[in-house]
């Protein structure tokens, strides 16, 4: 997927904000991309953007060659719902569903039955070593157990690419290991990952190109072949 003079302006007031300002990025099938920049950036502006989640200014999104902005509602709504999965700092779970009612869910929308959506649900959980974790509401697990939960949520769907917006961000040391340990074991099984974290030891260690953002602009974009894969 890449982007062309990618925009979205927020009108405030007599101004605007440019929270994406010309925007051009490839992200290549299989890389871990990692999304830097300091707070107001521009990054998750983006990363909703490529998701299919916002709608650009101006410019264009390709995948595959196809621009997103030609997707009728339809091919749009099958994008976010079978191409993408997104994780969120907050993990975004429903308080009210078990953590397999929650993974569920994100097989509703695709024609699914609801036998087959719950062996799914359950297989997923399971290979994120929540097996023991089914029935749990989310109040009743980890910051790091929920995480997974969402990460579960997001692969269900068996998507191209995950976005990840600050994963770890409300996480402790260990479980922030973790959870970017499990990006990198689905990375290396073929998941294009994009990841935006304020975490710097993180982002080097783990993913194979940085970008840098800056009032909206990419500023820097840094590949380290010393570190591929995110081994550690
Ligand atoms: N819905 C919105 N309306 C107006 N301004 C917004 C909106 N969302 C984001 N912005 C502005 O766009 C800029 C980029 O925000 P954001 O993408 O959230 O940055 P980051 O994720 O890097 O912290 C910021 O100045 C922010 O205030
Ligand atoms: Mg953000």
């Amino acid at each position: 997927m890449k982007t062309v003079d990618l925009c979205r302006y927020y009108r405030r007031g007599p101004s605007e904000v440019r929270a994406v300002d010309r925007v051009n990025i490839e992200i290549a099938k299989g890389e871990f991309l990692g999304l830097v920049g300091s707070s107001g950036s521009g990054k998750s502006t983006l990363l909703n953007l490529l998701a299919g989640l916002d709608s650009p200014t101006s410019g264009s999104i390709e995948v595959e060659g196809v621009s997103l902005t030609s997707f009728t509602r339809r091919e749009l709504a099958a994008y976010r719902a079978n191409k993408v999965g997104m994780i969120f700092q907050a993990f975004n779970l429903l308080p009210h569903r078990t953590a397999r009612g929650n993974v569920e869910l994100a097989l509703y929308f695709n024609q699914t039955s609801p036998p087959e959506r719950r062996r799914q649900a359950i297989e997923m959980l399971e290979q994120l070593g929540l097996g023991d974790r089914l029935d749990h509401h989310p109040a009743d697990l980890s910051g790091g157990e929920q995480q997974r939960v969402a990460i579960a949520r997001a692969l269900v769907k068996n998507p191209e690419i995950l976005f990840a917006d600050e994963p770890t961000g409300n996480l402790d040391h260990d479980n922030s290991k973790q959870i970017t340990d499990l990006l990198a074991r689905l990375n290396r099984q073929g998941l294009t990952v994009i990841m935006v974290t304020h975490n710097r030891e993180l982002a080097r260690s783990y993913t194979n190109r940085l970008v840098r953002m800056h009032y909206g602009r990419v500023i820097e974009e840094t590949t380290d072949p010393l570190i591929p894969g995110g081994d550690t």
